[in-house]
Formats: C-alpha cells, sequence, structure tokens
C-alpha cells in the first residue's frame, strides 16, 4: 500500500461522505461537502491508497456478494475481464480546515477503519500543518471529544495542547469538547520538532508523498 495526499476533489464526495459517516455515525447533520468544497473559506485534502481504484474495490465486494448466490456465472464474468478496471482512486481518509481570521480551524478528520493504525492519521496532519503555514496561517486550534484518546494522542504528539473546554459541546450525547491548538506552527523549534515526526513516519511506513499541488 502506497499513500498519498492531494486537495479534494468534486469526485471524491461519495467517499468522504461514507467515511465521515462510518467515523461520525451520530452527528446530524450530516457534514454537506458539496457545500464545503464551493466556500473559500474551506480547505480539505484526502489521503488515497495508490494501489487502488474504487472499481476494484467495488468489483471484489460485488464479486463477494455474487459469490453466494450466483458462484458460477460471476467466476465467468471475473474471469473474462481482459483489463483491470480503472476508475477513481480510493479514498482512505481525510482531513479539512477552515481558515478564520488567519487561524485554522480543523472541521473535520477521519480515516477508515481498516486503515487505521497505518500511518494515515498522521500523513494527513502533517500535510494540513504544511498546508495552514502555505496559507499564512499559523495558529490551529481544533475540538476533539474529550473520550477519544486515539485523537488527542495524534494531536499531543504533534504539538497541539488543550488550551480549553466547551461544555456539553456534542449535541448527540451532550459530551464535553477539549479545544487544542498549536501555535507559531512557522517557527524554527516547530518546524525541527516536525521535520523529526516526518522523517520518523517516513521511516517507519515508507516514503509518502505529503507535498499538496494547489
Ligand atoms: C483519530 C484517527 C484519525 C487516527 O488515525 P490513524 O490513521 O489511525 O492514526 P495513525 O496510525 O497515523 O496514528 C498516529 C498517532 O495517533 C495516535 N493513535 C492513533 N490511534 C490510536 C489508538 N487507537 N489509541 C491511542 N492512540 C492512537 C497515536 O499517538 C499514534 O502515534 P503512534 O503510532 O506513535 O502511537 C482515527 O482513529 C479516526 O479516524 N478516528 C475516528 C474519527 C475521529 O475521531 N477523528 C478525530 C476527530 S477530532
Amino acid at each position: 500500500m502506497s499513500n498519498c495526499v492531494r486537495l479534494m476533489r468534486q469526485e471524491d464526495i461519495a467517499q468522504v461522505t461514507a467515511i465521515d459517516r462510518e467515523a461520525f455515525p451520530t452527528m446530524l447533520p450530516p457534514t454537506n461537502y458539496q457545500r464545503e468544497l464551493k466556500s473559500p473559506l474551506a480547505h480539505y485534502i484526502v489521503a488515497y491508497d495508490d494501489d487502488k481504484m474504487v472499481d476494484e474495490v467495488e468489483a471484489e465486494a460485488a464479486l463477494e456478494k455474487t459469490e453466494r448466490s450466483l458462484r458460477f456465472i460471476s467466476r465467468l464474468i471475473f474471469r473474462n475481464r481482459a483489463t483491470p478496471p480503472s476508475g477513481k482512486q480510493y479514498v482512505v481518509g481525510f482531513a479539512g480546515f477552515w481558515i478564520m481570521a488567519g487561524e485554522a480551524h480543523i472541521i473535520n478528520f477521519a480515516v477508515r477503519q481498516p486503515y487505521r493504525r497505518k500511518g494515515i492519521g498522521e500523513l494527513l496532519l502533517i500535510s494540513l500543518i504544511d498546508l495552514a503555514r502555505e496559507l499564512k496561517s499559523f495558529l490551529i486550534t481544533l475540538e476533539v471529544r474529550a473520550s477519544n484518546p486515539a485523537a488527542l494522542s495524534l494531536y499531543r504528539k504533534y504539538g497541539f495542547a488543550g488550551t480549553g473546554l466547551r461544555r456539553g459541546y456534542y449535541s448527540d450525547n451532550k459530551e464535553d469538547a477539549v479545544i487544542m491548538t498549536v501555535e507559531n506552527i512557522d517557527s524554527a523549534s516547530f518546524q525541527e520538532h516536525l521535520n523529526h515526526l516526518k522523517q520518523a513516519h517516513s521511516k517507519k511506513w515508507g516514503i509518502a508523498l505529503y507535498q499538496i499541488a494547489r
């Protein structure tokens, strides 16, 4: 598996919405990514598995399903497929922020369940930090559920610190949100910390593409 990051496109919306629903099933109303993509404030990125296309994943799933009922026919169809199907890149995670008053506010961040704990969250966060810096936002902030140890640990690793609490912030269960912020991301000390993390990430997960062509 080789993972890359790029800006989100229109064609990603269905996959991103599915990942969002999987990660945040109780959040209502769901985020409208059509609208987000049109907003001049919003900046979204996706991580995709460069070895996989959506059609192939769908074909595998369809083959599994069809095999249960029509084993013989489905085998015939797929055996006779001369060329592998081609299609959209397979999105494995996404993240986005809004830039308001010069500050980047992370709105959404999720990785497909089977792809978690494989460094994709880090890949996305590194890319978001680089993108914020490129857009001249040197402070990044977000809200995270107090009961989300995975996200809390990821953000802490990258220098975010708790700067406040929003009581009863989440509408589904009235859970508190921890406000986490990292400042001065263009400072020499933060960049040094980030470079160490990028190197460790590349060493652990192989070379990944961080650059976001805008
Ligand atoms: C939070 C999330 C994005 C992390 O993505 P991921 O691809 O699994 O993360 P990575 O594999 O890159 O892990 C990076 C770091 O995150 C933390 N982390 C990730 N999963 C963790 C877990 N289950 N428990 C504790 N720490 C965890 C660790 O600090 C880890 O660093 P380490 O490998 O040095 O321990 C993912 O769990 C997710 O999509 N969760 C559901 C949606 C969500 O909660 N989003 C955040 C909203 S604020």
